[in-house]
């Protein structure tokens, strides 16, 4: 392998499976994929861990896997945190620069950025990263980068997401018992968009859904920033435990059910009866139009809580670029055709392309996270530290305040 390349690792723990991506990332920042695994999650629940050891073994297994085929031990990643604690709060700061003559410098960003947060997010959260919306000087309003630009009163609009401390240490905590450092913890939705959406998606208005198996996150984009993030509490499985409860059958059958019969074009002909046989067990039949129902209903419930998100950051049928679903729960079959109908929006299913190495493996809308985890790893890599000759491990800069965390990766 080219020496010149180094190594970035982005691990998405959900609740139902742990995924991560091992990548290298050569002198231009290219990344390429070296290697990835996939396995069952333990110990989280809605998105955050409900203990320590249920993550951090799931982690380590899954690990050994990709680390062996991409011949690189993990001792730091780039990490997913997930669950409806994840908020995007807009707030707003002003601070006085000097003289109509004073050139706004990167100390001056910092400066605003902080009184832009302190005190504007509680106590009892991390702040996860500071997105600079829009800047004003001397009250005109509209400027991307001030920098250089002169003026002597500088205004910051921002969007601050944050998430509960607890939760944040606890996933730290458990991904340092599996022996790997968390560099940065990244909402689910957030990493799966950086995989899936293009720049100009981002400057027109787009937004992605992460239907995960307990909760389906939303991230919506314009003019290249972040403008919003929330999670839904409740994803693929409540449709799974439904079908359990209504056809009272055990949850496998109705996870199969689910995976290989039920396709998001309800009204579509289709045969009456769904059959299903597992091993040594007796063949049972389903009416297909109960099963619908069932699928059908939950869907619905979880595309009308999408739907008051999206209302509450008012880009609710406002998206030009429509809507990307990403996440194991985007793999039901033309569940495109249903989210159009419940979004009233373009909707298509994001898949990670265009990457070098192995790539093609994980070209799947479950994997958008942990891709886009170390596509953000990558990234940081070349703003913090050019490669170095001979050089394979990490030296990633320790995490500092949010004033830093913009200047370095202003834009997820
Ligand atoms: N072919 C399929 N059709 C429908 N659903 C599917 C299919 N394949 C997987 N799923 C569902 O996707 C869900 C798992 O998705 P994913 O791996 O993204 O969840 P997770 O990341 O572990 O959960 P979360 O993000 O909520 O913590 C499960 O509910 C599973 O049933
Ligand atoms: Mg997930």
């Amino acid at each position: 392998m080219d020496n010149d390349n180094r190594f970035v690792t982005g691990l998405d723990v959900g609740t139902e499976n742990v995924r991560a991506i091992i990548a290298s990332v050569n002198k231009e920042g290219a990344i390429a994929i070296v290697g990835y695994n996939e396995g069952p999650s333990a110990g989280m629940r809605k998105g955050v861990p409900a203990n320590l050891t249920g993550p951090a073994e799931s982690i380590d297994k899954m690990l050994g896997e990709a680390e062996r085929m991409g011949g690189y031990e993990v001792r730091s990643a780039y990490v997913s945190i997930n669950g409806s604690q994840i908020l995007s709060t807009h707030t707003e700061g002003m601070i006085a620069v000097g003289t109509v003559e004073h050139e706004i410098n990167p100390d001056d960003l910092d400066r605003v950025e902080d009184v832009s947060v302190t005190g504007r997010i509680p106590a009892n959260r991390d702040v996860l990263d500071v997105v600079p919306l829009e800047y004003a000087l001397d009250g005109q309003g509209g400027i991307k980068d001030p920098i250089g630009m002169s003026g002597a009163r500088l205004e910051m609009r921002a969007n601050v997401i944050s998430a509960l401390t607890p939760n944040c240490e606890n996933l730290k905590k458990a991904t340092l018992t599996a022996d790997v450092k968390a560099d940065r913890l990244i909402p689910t939705v957030v990493a799966a968009a950086k995989a899936v959406l293009t720049e100009r998606q981002k400057e027109n208005g787009v937004a992605v859904i992460d239907m995960g198996a307990t909760t389906t996150g939303v991230a919506v984009y314009e003019e290249g920033d972040l403008q919003y993030v929330g999670v839904v509490p409740a994803g693929s499985n409540n449709i799974t435990n439904d079908l359990a409860i209504v056809l009272a059958i055990d949850p496998e059958m109705a996870e199969e059910i689910k995976t290989r019969f039920v396709t998001g074009d309800f009204n579509s002909e289709k045969s009456p009866v769904i059959r299903v046989k597992k091993e040594g067990k007796v063949e049972r039949a389903f009416e297909r139009k109960e099963v619908e129902e069932v699928v059908m209903a939950r869907l619905e419930e979880i595309f009308q809580e999408v739907r008051k998100k999206l209302k509450s950051a008012r880009y609710d049928q406002r998206l030009p670029e429509g809507i990307i679903l990403t996440g194991g729960g985007a793999k039901m079959r033309d569940i495109d055709l249903f989210a159009k109908k419940c979004l009233e929006a373009s909707v298509k299913i994001g898949i990670p392309q265009n990457l070098g190495g192995v790539s093609e493996a994980i070209a799947k809308p479950e994997y958008a996270t942990a891709v886009g985890l170390a596509m953000l790893a990558a990234e940081q890599i070349n703003v913090a530290a050019p490669a170095k000759k001979s050089s394979s491990k990490i030296k990633l800069p320790k995490i500092k305040g949010p004033g830093f965390l913009k200047k370095i990766f202003a834009k997820f």
